[in-house]
């Protein structure tokens, strides 16, 4: 399965038959050139409706006829406005044509007047991949490791600090969760979350961290 990072919380997955676009800050998001008018996509998860994560859900939701997954409370504003939508919340999980996602907890301002912020555990095929979206570090994140997936393939954590986990967190929440591999992502965007993700590499080290710890650029790829 192919997993493209775009920067900040931006991520595209591409399985077997669908793809799946997670969070697409696509407008003004400065790490990538990629423009919603540049993808083509089947469905589009959004963790919360903050602008650097609902970015352009409504433009790409239009253009490729997708349907946007999202916490029920915008589901509800995005379908009265004319949009496909999918509501969750979260602890729940829905089988979909590409595979399963369960809404995880994530401490964050849902971005929309009431609602809740959350994150994604998406299983296709074999691999299951972890978005934490925009979340403190919490003690429920150790039922990722086990409980709530067999196997964590791939997490994907913020490390910017100021809006969510800074590196030293995240190091304990990959400890935590034990992921396969796992990625730092919004970081570097604005000059509040200015943070190298080098220093999350040495946390992680810091932490005795097991899994493989990758630093993409805004646009390359990864093979899980
Ligand atoms: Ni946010
Ligand atoms: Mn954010």
């Amino acid at each position: 399965m192919k997993v493209k990072f775009f920067g900040h919380a931006c991520w595209l997955i591409e399985g077997a038959k669908d793809k799946v676009i997670i969070d697409p800050f696509l407008t003004n998001n400065p790490h990538t050139e990629t423009k919603p008018a540049d993808l083509e996509v089947d469905y589009i998860l959004v963790t919360h409706a903050h602008g650097d994560h609902m970015g352009a859900a409504q433009e790409l939701a239009q253009q490729s006829d997708a349907t946007i997954i999202t916490t029920n409370e915008i589901a509800n504003m995005l379908s009265q406005k004319g949009f496909n939508t999918h509501g969750m919340h979260v602890g729940g999980a829905y089988e979909f044509s590409f595979g399963k996602v369960k809404a995880i907890p994530a401490f964050h301002g849902s971005g929309i007047e009431g609602g809740h912020a959350c994150g994604y555990l998406l299983t296709m095929g074999e691999k299951t991949i972890y978005h934490a979206g925009d979340t403190s570090l919490f003690g429920d994140m150790k039922l990722l490791n086990g409980i709530w997936a067999e196997k964590v393939d791939l997490a994907l954590l913020p490390i910017g600090d100021n809006f969510t986990m800074g590196p030293e967190d995240a190091a304990v929440a990959a400890k935590w969760i034990d992921p396969e591999k796992v990625v730092p992502m919004h970081y570097g965007t604005f000059s509040l979350i200015d943070v190298d993700p080098t220093e999350f590499v040495h946390r992680a080290d810091a932490e005795n961290v097991n899994s493989e710890v990758i630093v993409l650029k805004p646009d390359e790829s990864l093979e899980i």
